[in-house]
């Protein structure tokens, strides 16, 4: 099979579908790979990076889209190259389509097969090729937040591990899932004071067992929060109730209640956020002021660190990838129902429940589609 890579062209993304490293396995497979000149440079990763992995390089978007028999991205396609996908043709990709009915209506329209990363699955009824951008967010978010507790960010000028004598900072962080628990633990590591709240008995006994005394762990309620905001340094939200815009937990009131140049993380910004003063940010502009707290609001983490990025992603999609080019969409997705589940459009018929419910379109089943 003929693989794409075309350089992603969503403004301020640095990421791309597949490393030099991941070429190679393809290669190694017996697949061809082509990738579009420059896509990896946003990784570090040269055009002479790609050929000594086996693939050979196009000049354009327009040629990899021609050839390839499946085109393998990070971002959803844009208006632009959802015009070039063709009939048949295999799109491996996050697509996130439920809130986006014009780039659904193009796919469909397009005829090609869709596969998102965002909803294939896995035993524990977890969202795999999802969880390492929440790992990412997650430990950045710690990071974004030190930095904005400094001077010069308009923070309050305290540093997150304090020093022997000065007491640590202290970090709230609200909703202990897989973006909640990797700020814990950067935070730990960094000997700050920290607070991991969230309202699932089980995430919450294991977050005890797992942290023990380097971290409290206390069910949410808006009583402990509108306590704890008061005197924290560095609070990030990290709360998602699924299918759902994440719940306003921190409102505009609390701000008030709290301690000039204190930091809002707000990780679950691309959900809405769950503090009220939310509003989404990049990374050219990532943080604003409200009542003198200042709020870190970027709706796409991960992208700061498109190495780190790109090179966790491939780690969870690369199997899928060589499946699919191995047995072909259909005998790939016969074999995983996990993968299966990652289909989401296939030959213009829609074949994903939630993406029909949400966007009002009719839709068949995946197995429909693969039989
Ligand atoms: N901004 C970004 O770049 C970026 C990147 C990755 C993920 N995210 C977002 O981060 C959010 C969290 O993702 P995740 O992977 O950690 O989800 P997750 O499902 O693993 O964890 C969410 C946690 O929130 C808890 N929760 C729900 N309601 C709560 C409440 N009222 N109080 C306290 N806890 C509550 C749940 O019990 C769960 O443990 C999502 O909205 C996700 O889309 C954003």
């Amino acid at each position: 099979m003929l693989i794409g890579v075309p350089k992603e062209i969503k403004n301020h993304e640095y990421r791309v579908g597949l490393t030099p490293e991941s070429v190679a396995e393809l290669v190694h497979a017996g697949q061809k790979v082509v990738v579009e000149t420059g896509a990896g440079l946003g990784i570090g990763a040269d055009d002479k990076a790609y050929r000594a992995a086996g693939a050979t390089i196009s000049k354009t978007a327009v040629n990899i889209f021609k050839r390839a028999d499946m085109i393998v991205k990070v971002k959803e396609p844009q208006p632009v190259e959802c015009k070039m996908l063709r009939k048949g043709q295999i799109l491996y990709t996050y697509l996130h389509l439920a809130p986006d009915p014009k780039q659904t209506k193009a796919l469909l329209k397009s005829g090609c097969i869709g596969i998102a990363y965002e909803t294939v699955t896995s035993d524990g009824g977890e969202l795999p090729l999802l969880k390492p951008m929440s790992q990412v967010a997650g430990r950045l978010s710690i990071q974004a937040g030190a930095t904005a507790l400094q001077k010069e960010h308009k923070g309050r000028g305290v540093l997150l591990g304090g020093v022997p004598g000065v007491a640590p900072a202290k970090v709230v962080i609200i909703g202990g899932g897989v973006v909640g628990f990797n700020a814990a633990q950067m935070a730990v590591g960094l000997q700050a004071d920290v607070t991991i709240l969230d309202r699932d008995p089980d995430v919450m006994e294991d977050l005890s067992n797992y942290f023990k005394a380097s971290a409290k762990v206390l069910r949410s309620t808006p009583a402990v929060l509108a306590d704890l905001v008061r005197t924290a340094d560095l609070v990030v939200g990290a709360v998602l109730v699924p299918g759902a815009a994440a719940p306003k937990l921190v409102s505009r009131a609390m701000l008030k209640t709290m301690q000039p140049g204190a930091v809002l993380v707000d990780v679950a910004i691309d959900q809405g956020g769950c503090f009220e003063t939310s509003k989404a940010t990049t990374h050219a502009d990532p943080t604003y002021i409200v009542d003198d707290i200042v709020h870190y609001c970027v709706a796409n983490m991960p992208g700061a660190v498109a190495r780190t990025s790109t090179y966790a992603l491939n780690a969870v999609t690369l199997s899928h990838a060589k499946a699919i080019a191995r047995k072909g969409w259909k005998q790939a997705c016969l074999d995983n129902e996990h993968l299966k589940e990652g289909l989401n459009v296939a030959e213009g018929k829609l074949t994903y429940a939630a993406v029909g419910d949400a966007l009002g379109l009719k839709y068949i089943s995946a197995d429909e589609a693969l039989t």
